[in-house]
């Protein structure tokens, strides 16, 4: 499913780009995907998914 229309962002590439690069920061994870710098209505669902799949990543399981 697309979460950024202006970039044709997926969920799938926002969740791969967390499970690869560990992003602390949803600025951090904007380097990774081009996400939320145009019109910025994706930026919660993105946020969200971010999250999503950082609790999934057993380091980070701790302090969540
Ligand atoms: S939908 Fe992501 S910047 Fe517009």
């Amino acid at each position: 499913m697309y979460i950024c229309l202006c970039n044709g962002v997926s969920d799938k590439a926002i969740r791969q780009a967390v499970r690869q690069f560990h992003p602390q920061s949803f600025q951090q994870l904007r380097k990774f995907v081009p996400v939320g710098n145009q019109c910025g209505k994706c930026i919660r669902a993105a946020r969200e998914i971010m999250q999503e799949e950082l609790i999934q990543i057993p380091e980070f399981k701790e302090t969540a």
